[in-house]
């Protein structure tokens, strides 16, 4: 399937047939949002694949109900780990540098390359983490597709109450939960903006 194909199929879908998902099909998906890009190529998505039945009923009720995250028989807890920001900037910088993608000299002027991040200064990367995490949530989205499958992103959560029915340590930052399934509905295409509503200004 063709990245346009992909694109056009695509559909949030809030109905699974109960068929398994196998670990094939997970391990496919992961993939897919392995090849994301992401900032200094921190890579910062972690994933929580669930399938035990009674956490995804609890992790439903934390989520206002949304009745299809304990119906798909996967579910996928997109996280950010803004620690990466703070232990792996240099290898990340280091690991560019080597397939020539950074200049060797980035290793002096990189900003605050040296510098420790105390965990305020950390959690003033959670909104570029997450925007890494969104691109990897799409590639799963897209993959999905190409593979029959369906997912929804869902970000109508209390991230913290999950955090905590999931014992997750405090920099794991969940994104939006994201179940995985085979489709039990084939909904139409949602309405869009027009090209030219979207367009705000040529200069
Ligand atoms: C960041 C984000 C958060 C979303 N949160 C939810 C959600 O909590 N519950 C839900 O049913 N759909 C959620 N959606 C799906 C949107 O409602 C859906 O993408 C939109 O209506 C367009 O439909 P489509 O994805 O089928 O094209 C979310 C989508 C995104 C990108």
């Amino acid at each position: 399937m063709d990245v346009k194909t992909a694109l056009e199929n695509r559909r949030s879908i809030r109905k699974y047939k109960p068929d398994p998902v196998s670990d094939e099909l997970v391990k496919e998906l992961l993939e897919a949002a392995r090849l994301a890009p992401s900032g200094t190529n921190h890579q910062p998505w972690r994933f929580i694949i669930i399938r035990d039945q009674a956490m995804k009923d609890k992790i439903q009720a934390a989520a206002f109900d949304q009745k299809y995250l304990s119906e798909a028989p996967v579910l996928l807890v997109c996280c950010a780990d803004i620690s990466t920001y703070e232990l792996d900037t240099k290898k990340r910088v280091q690991e560019l540098i080597a397939v020539g993608a950074m200049d060797p000299g980035a290793i002096d002027t990189y900003p605050g390359l040296n510098q420790p991040k105390n965990a305020e200064v950390l959690k003033g990367y959670i909104p570029h983490a997450m925007l890494n995490v969104a691109l990897a949530m799409e590639n799963i989205a897209l993959r999905a597709v190409s593979l029959g499958l369906g997912t929804c992103i869902v970000q109508l959560m209390k991230p913290k109450k999950i955090a905590g029915i999931l014992a997750l340590p405090e920099n794991l930052i969940i994104t939006a939960l994201m179940p995985v399934g085979f489709p039990d509905q084939n909904p139409a295409p949602r309405p869009r903006l027009a090209l030219e509503e979207i367009i705000y200004k040529v200069v």
